[in-house]
């Protein structure tokens, strides 16, 4: 696995591998990676030639009392699971590569990046719209993978990715979970013993509502209620949101069909844990 930290290289990288005619596949990450990162590295793995996952915990997508400096980083365990999982390039820019000095230019999709997470999260975004844009343009990628967890953000790229032009294919990839439900995250380290245990109600809300629409309840409102029943239940659960939204453009739907996303948000202690899930 070759390790590459600046722009500069990691476009001769790409040179390369245009000219052999070799499909490239792209992961982005802000690393801490876990089974949920390695399920898009595989799946860029099955379709493509090369394959770059990069690792950057990029500033613009935290807000001024986020966890930026408290982000998990172990780049040195990340990189082992990276070159097991058979990555060909880990893309790990230096300070002041992919946000250059006096830097002034922002990506945002409108109206999408200020529902949901973008409510209690402002800016969040743009940001990630920001160096995602960026990252295409540097590593140029035939595909680029995100998951489903992050379905706000997966719908945004897409229409960013729509919306610009972009030749990269975004390809989605199903949420990874632990045996008792709970979304893999980063974030779940932030969890203490309680809040582990806790946690996983978002899972099972999410879950009861989804069965409940597939028995033929199709009240958007009433499915998103019974979810939050569910999670108020659990004492060390703090909602930000649940919410019934269209799929596509994330705008809140009265009847619930197929494709219809419920998606929830709530803090547990200091972890602000996401979920969702299709009706
Ligand atoms: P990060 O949180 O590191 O996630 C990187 C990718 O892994 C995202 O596409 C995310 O949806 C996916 N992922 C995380 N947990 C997952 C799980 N349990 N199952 C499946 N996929 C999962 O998302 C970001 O980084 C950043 O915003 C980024 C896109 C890299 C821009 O900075």
């Amino acid at each position: 696995m070759e390790r590459i930290t600046t722009v500069a290289a990691m476009r001769a990288y790409r040179g390369v591998q245009r000219v052999a005619g070799r499909r490239v596949g792209l992961v982005p990450t802000m690393g801490a990676l876990h089974r949920g990162h390695l399920s898009l590295v595989e799946r860029a793995r099955a379709d493509c030639d090369a394959v770059v996952v990069s690792i950057y915990v990029n500033p613009l997508q935290f807000g001024p009392n986020e966890d930026f400096l408290a982000y998990p980083r172990d780049l040195e365990r990340d990189q082992q699971l990276l070159r097991a999982a058979g990555v060909d390039v880990v893309f790990v820019p230096e300070e002041g590569e992919i946000h250059v000095t006096g830097h002034r230019t922002r990506v945002e999709v409108q109206g999408m990046q200020d529902v949901l997470c973008g409510r209690s999260r402002p800016g969040h975004f743009r940001g990630v719209t920001t160096v995602v844009a960026k990252l295409f343009a540097i590593v140029k990628p035939d595909i680029a993978c995100f998951g489903e967890k992050d379905a706000q953000q997966l719908r945004i790229i897409r229409r960013m990715a729509r919306d610009m032009h972009e030749e990269t294919t975004i390809v989605s990839c199903p949420t990874v979970r632990e045996d008792d439900g709970l979304a893999l995250s980063s974030r779940n380290a932030y969890l203490t013993p309680d809040e582990r245990r806790a946690a996983p109600v978002l899972c099972r809300a999410l879950r009861s509502a989804a069965a409940r629409a597939r028995s033929g309840e199709t009240d958007a409102g009433r499915l998103a209620a019974l979810a939050r029943e569910t999670i108020t239940r659990e004492p060390l659960a703090r909602i930000d949101y649940v919410e019934t939204v269209d799929g596509e453009t994330l705008e809140p739907v009265v009847i619930a069909g197929p494709g219809t996303l419920l998606a929830v948000a709530a803090r547990f202690g200091r972890a602000r844990l996401i979920d969702n899930m299709t009706l």
